[in-house]
């Protein structure tokens, strides 16, 4: 089995940066796009191959970036397009492939497009975004909610209308009803296609479309109580019919251009997520699947949800996995730093291309954030659940090193969130000169992943070990080494029979970095929060 026959995208993997956060380079508090550059050789010797960027286009910063006010410019705060370019070609040239987000489901209220849309009735641009009268009683024209508290639809005194936000009032949505809209957006593609992004993450992929009456949308009876836009089921204003048709025509002019990736923000039931990657193949090479952030750590849940995973994939289609990203609490804070390494093992070795999060590496934790601090719209608009909903704690800046301000800009300057408190002794820098630490685990696991074709591109298969703690599983590919993989998802330790796959193994790789050597798979000893990588005999 040849590796190079696996498109890059199948054999990679990507890493996340959220630019305000990764590397301020002139002093600002924000991180930029030469920050970026400045730090290549540290994502070169992560053993990533792509990084995908958070949006880093004009934007009033309403929800840091994902209000666009021009798709094809880059914001002074992160630099210019020259910056960019530049950014690209030293990617390029180390190898590093970079996916720009894409966020097409709306604009900022700023962008030209709605502020010709708003001005008047009859403007050509009115029907670009949704647009409905008032109900009788002069409320909201429906029941939808916004993801971030309250009402999605916000009233215009000027032209005595509402305006649908599935996100802030700040994020009008465009409409994809419209005949302009989708062309567009296609034509956004183009500009940084021809530019020479490799792909792009597509935002909210899975909202484009909204009901063509604007239907009212059921009760949840199962919602928890929680946050208020789960009380409804979301049947009208997410995943409608007629939305795999705008995915098709965006993939179509991906495909203008050769080797590139679409990568769908799609949180779904496996059933409904198998359909992003098209009937033919022809939509997401990579529609995201977050089970791994969703679900309870435990290793029998996760057993249960990888192979119904790979049970439901389309054939040819391909899989991923992701740890953590910047909506998501980090993964270190879920499930503690030991199951943290157990984790990016798992994400390191599962089939299926994995996506890390920028300080995943590190375990880096939630930063609690004082109330006077919070700047996440979300938990702004929802003071009484912010500590669930806001993002902030998962945003704080990257920590680099134990001088001040971790690295991340000049000592002296106000980083735009605050550094974690525990950057003098969890770092880049000091985990670089320790052996055992996480930033050596997943160099280490990189580095096998890459070497290993049956970690990399080979088959997967869950090993039964009679031990509700332990998750197991055999990588295999043909011609190729095989692996048997065993992780210790709880605090007590098991001795394991798995003699059934081999009588003997080799220890290729442990969570701690230090225990190796050959093992008897009849009596294989497995530590309190261990994770094993073994070759089989
Ligand atoms: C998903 C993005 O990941 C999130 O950060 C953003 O707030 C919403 N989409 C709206 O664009
Ligand atoms: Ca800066």
């Amino acid at each position: 089995m040849l590796i190079e026959k696996f498109p890059w995208w199948q054999r990679g993997i990507i890493y996340q940066i959220y630019p305000r956060s990764f590397q301020d380079s002139n002093g600002d508090g924000i991180g930029d796009l030469p920050g970026i550059t400045a730090r290549l050789d540290y994502l070169v010797s992560l053993g990533i191959d792509a990084i995908w960027i958070s949006p880093i286009y004009p934007s009033p910063m309403r929800d840091f970036g994902y209000d666009v006010s021009d798709y094809c410019a880059i914001h002074p705060l992160f630099g210019t397009l020259a910056d960019f370019d530049r950014l690209l070609h030293a990617a390029h040239a180390r190898g590093l492939r970079v996916l720009l987000d894409l966020v097409p489901n709306h604009t900022s209220d700023e962008h030209p497009w709605f502020i010709e849309s708003r001005s008047s009735r009859d403007n050509p641009k009115r029907d670009w975004y949704i647009w409905r009268d008032p109900a009788p009683d002069g409320g909201p024209p429906n029941n939808w909610l916004s993801h971030f508290g309250g009402s999605a639809w916000e009233f215009d005194a000027h032209t005595g209308q509402y305006y649908l936000h599935t996100f802030v009032k700040e994020q009008p949505d465009l409409n994809y009803r419209h005949p302009e809209v989708l062309p567009a957006i296609l034509d956004v593609m183009r500009f940084w296609l021809a530019r020479g992004v490799d792909g792009f993450r597509v935002d909210v992929i899975t909202h484009l479309l909204k009901d063509a009456q604007l239907r009212d949308e059921p009760l949840d009876p199962n919602w928890d109580g929680i946050e208020p836009y789960y009380r409804l089921r979301h049947i009208y204003s997410r995943n409608v019919d007629g939305i795999h048709a705008i995915v098709r025509q965006m993939r179509a002019t991906l495909d203008e251009y050769p080797d590139r990736v679409m990568v769908g923000e799609t949180y779904l039931p496996n059933e409904e997520l198998a359909k992003y990657y098209g009937e033919h193949l022809d939509e997401c090479h990579l529609p995201f699947n977050f089970q791994l952030i969703r679900l309870p750590w435990d290793a029998q849940i996760v057993r249960r949800a990888v192979d119904a995973y790979a049970a439901a994939l389309p054939p040819g289609a391909w899989g991923n996995w992701v740890l953590g990203n910047h909506d998501r609490h980090r993964v270190a804070t879920r499930i503690g730093q030991a199951q943290a390494r157990v984790a990016n093992m798992l994400l390191l070795t599962l089939r299926g291309t994995p996506t890390t999060y920028q300080g995943e590496e590190i375990g880096m934790e939630d930063v609690p954030i004082p109330p006077e601090f919070v700047q996440d719209p979300p938990a702004l608009n929802q003071p009484e659940i912010a500590p669930i909903v806001g993002r902030d704690p998962e945003r704080t800046p990257m920590q680099w090193d134990a001088s001040p301000n971790a690295g991340f800009t000049r000592a002296g300057v106000t980083p735009w969130l605050p550094i974690a408190p525990d950057y003098a002794t969890r770092n880049v820098a000091r985990q670089a000169q320790d052996p055992t630490s996480m930033l050596s685990l997943y160099r280490a696991l990189t580095r096998l992943r890459r070497a290993e074709p049956a970690l990399c591109i080979g088959d997967y298969r869950s090993v039964d070990v009679g031990a509700a703690d332990i998750f197991a599983y055999e990588r295999t590919a043909e011609g190729a080494a095989r692996f048997l993989i065993a992780l210790n998802f709880g605090a007590r330790a098991h001795t394991l029979d798995l003699s059934r796959v081999a009588r003997t193994a080799r220890i290729e790789m442990a969570t701690d970095m230090q225990r190796r050597g050959h093992v008897d798979l009849q009596h294989l000893e497995v530590a309190p929060n261990e994770g094993l990588v073994m070759r089989v005999d």
